[in-house]
């Protein structure tokens, strides 16, 4: 590996098992950038505890199911750190120090906590956005793959590490946000999928649900009987079309807008066409989870090497800000 190579952090909330929102958005596009970029993939187990007012029931648990699927995707802990943030407390000594450097009306004003004030007032879910620049800058990465929903995160830790850099010394590097082409994938009920509103499908899903999953399906309410015509543009088969089958302009779009083509049939070929697709995955998911210590061990090694760049990393910053109390070296 060349020593010129940039870092990437990137992080996800321990949800559990993840749904092909997560693979198509984030994870596929992960085990892209692994091959070019220093990888550091962190499971960000503090930031979870946010959301659930500091429930930890269920934690390990969802941990283990992540991190599997992360592995099962093509994840290759050869070639990044896989790692939980709570095994690298530097996340929260880079933290600490932040919060000094930012205004609290700043954070109040962020989109994502005037979203969620109403249920969620405490004094650890508005550093939230401060926690993730931390996760970031402690790793001094250069880039961040995000969805656009998090753009604003992404900047405020640019924006922290330039405060850092011009109040003590130039040692954080200022990163940026990494946004893709995200395939849209909407869930059954034509909203974001995601595993709150129950309209997912997730990875570790049998053939069988997959296809019930898929024959729930919102479609165009226009389009009733085989023989009504349809508008695939507007309806949410037809987006997972455009990411899972082949030619779905040629093939899917013409026999639905004639009426030809019925919804029961499109679905059928649309769940065949995502079973497919998912079948490597599942397979290794299946033997991944006969090797529980195999999983521990891979977050283990993950968490050493994170905590050897974030070490590395603390001791700038405590010596920027003359706070590497040591007595001088001979
Ligand atoms: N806030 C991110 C999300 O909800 C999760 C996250 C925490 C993160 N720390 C991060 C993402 C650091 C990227 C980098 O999706």
């Amino acid at each position: 590996m060349s020593e010129k190579k940039q870092t990437i952090l990137s992080g996800m909330q321990p949800t559990g098992s993840l749904h092909i929102g997560n693979l198509e958005g984030a994870l596929r596009n992960w085990v892209r950038l692994q091959d070019d970029y220093w990888m550091f993939c962190c499971i960000v187990d503090w930031h979870a505890l946010t959301a659930a007012g500091g429930q930890t029931k269920d934690l390990k648990e969802r941990i283990f199911e992540m991190t599997i699927d992360w592995l099962a995707s093509g994840l290759d802990p050869e070639k990044c750190a896989i790692f939980i943030q709570s095994e690298v407390k530097e996340h929260a000594e880079l933290h600490l120090l932040f919060s000094m450097l930012i205004t609290v009306p700043t954070l109040t004003r962020l989109p994502t906590y005037q979203e969620k004030k109403e249920q969620l007032d405490s004094y650890g879910f508005l550093g939230y956005p401060v926690l993730q620049a931390a996760d970031i800058c402690v790793y001094n990465a250069h880039k961040v793959p995000v969805g656009k929903d998090q753009e604003k995160h992404i900047w405020l830790a640019n924006d922290l590490a330039k405060r850092f850099n011009s109040t003590y010394r130039k040692v954080l590097v200022e990163p940026e946000a990494l946004l893709t082409e995200i395939p849209l994938i909407p869930g059954s009920d034509d909203r974001k999928m995601s595993k709150s509103y129950g309209n997912h499908i997730p990875i570790d899903f049998t053939e069988k649900q997959t296809q019930k999953k898929i024959a729930s399906y919102f479609t165009d309410p226009k389009k009733v009987h085989r023989g009504d015509p349809g508008t695939p543009e507007k309806c949410p088969v037809f987006l997972l079309h455009r990411v899972y089958s082949e030619n779905p302009d040629q093939e899917i779009a013409p026999g639905c807008r004639s009426g030809e083509l019925g919804c029961v049939d499109c679905k059928k070929t649309l769940s065949d066409n995502i079973n497919e697709a998912l079948q490597p995955i599942r397979e290794r998911r299946v033997e991944l989870v006969k090797t529980p210590d195999y999983i521990w061990d891979v977050l283990q090694t993950g968490a050493e090497r994170a905590r050897h760049r974030a070490q590395s990393v603390m001791e700038k910053v405590r010596a920027a800000m003359k706070m590497a109390y040591r007595k001088k070296k001979k």
